[in-house]
């Protein structure tokens, strides 16, 4: 029988044939250098606390951070973000920009130990204020510029304690100005800035408010983080901040948002980061306990389509846990 009865010339099924073709062929690759590992760090003696909704991600005390760090660079992940929570929280924030801040000791101790360990640090106010805004309240509402004299005084006390890198996440119009403006004044020339220029508000955040116990009291974040429905404000977003001095730019959250991932990525030279949020990393966890889904697979398919889709750097729960297989 003729074998090509239909006559097909184009039959791109040939380079799926077998396993090298594929690899011969494949575009994108996730490497741990891609990838970037939040951790937690809140006061205490020898704390590793598992957070409930988040299964494998813990809580640190700045002395158990140590031990974890130590196994990260083990495993050649070598750059972390920090997100402090302090005990006391107040309506300013203040343990965010006090020299014994709980991020500032965290900081301070890894930088000592571990000084290869390349530490990006949070700067916002949600995860030290009562209220659970990113910024100073007046008037029931987050006050933009007086905010900006906050986070001028946070990233110089995260410098001082040693940072490499700073990531505004607080979506105050001005702030990348105000950051860089502050860095340069004190002679932080070299601490780069990575925006979380395009923040939606979204729900995919819940797990982490948990984690941060950074829900807002009243209201949401609607005020300051974009609106799911907007692309052209992404676009805003990212330029201005380029303007103002960002170094890298990140969109958040990233798998409901990779359009937004890739047209950052089409209209800026500088690399582009996404957040591979809380709620992503649960779902993939809840489903794959429940036996509904290969979380494994899901996991690497994820974060290989966020590469696709531009990303440049995926911060991600998940990092750990991949770079301890890829290891293997
Ligand atoms: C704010 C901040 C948030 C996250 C990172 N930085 C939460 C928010 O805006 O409510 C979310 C990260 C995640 O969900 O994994 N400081």
């Amino acid at each position: 029988m003729n074998k090509n009865k239909f006559n097909l010339v184009l039959r791109p099924r040939r380079l799926r044939k077998n396993n090298v073709i594929r690899r011969i062929v494949r575009e994108n690759f996730l490497a741990i250098d891609d990838l970037v590992y939040p951790l937690f760090v809140r006061n205490g003696i020898k704390l590793k606390s598992e957070i409930s909704s988040m299964p494998g991600v813990y809580h640190f005390s700045p002395d158990s951070i140590l031990k974890e760090v130590e196994s990260l660079l083990k495993l050649g992940l070598d750059r972390i973000i920090l997100f402090g929570i302090p005990d006391e929280k107040d309506k300013n924030g203040m343990n965010a920009i006090s020299e014994s801040g709980i991020i500032q000791q965290t900081i301070r101790d890894i930088k000592s130990r571990f000084p290869e360990m390349f530490i990006i640090s949070d700067v916002c106010m949600c995860e030290y204020t009562n209220h659970g805004h990113c910024g100073i309240i007046e008037n029931n509402e987050v006050n933009n510029d007086a905010t900006l004299l906050f986070l001028q005084k946070q990233v110089i006390s995260h410098a001082e304690a040693g940072v490499d890198m700073v990531a505004p996440s607080g979506m105050m119009d001005g702030m990348i100005g105000a950051i860089r403006k502050a860095l340069d004044e004190y002679n932080f020339i070299d601490i780069s800035i990575m925006s979380y220029a395009v923040k939606y508000a979204s729900a995919f955040y819940g797990p982490f408010r948990e984690a941060a116990e950074s829900t807002p009291q009243f209201g949401d974040r609607r005020q300051y983080q974009m609106d799911p429905g907007n692309t052209r404000e992404a676009i805003k977003e990212a330029k201005i901040d380029l303007k103002e001095g960002a170094d890298i730019l990140m969109v958040k959250p990233a798998m409901a948002y990779m359009d937004i991932i890739q047209q950052i990525k089409a209209v800026s030279f500088s690399p582009i980061a996404a957040y591979n949020v809380s709620g992503e990393y649960s779902m993939i966890k809840a489903a794959s306990q429940k036996g509904w889904i290969n979380g494994v697979k899901v996991r690497d398919e994820l974060l290989l389509s966020i590469k696709r889709a531009g990303a440049d750097i995926i911060i991600s729960y998940f990092a750990k846990e991949y770079a301890k297989e890829f290891n293997n």
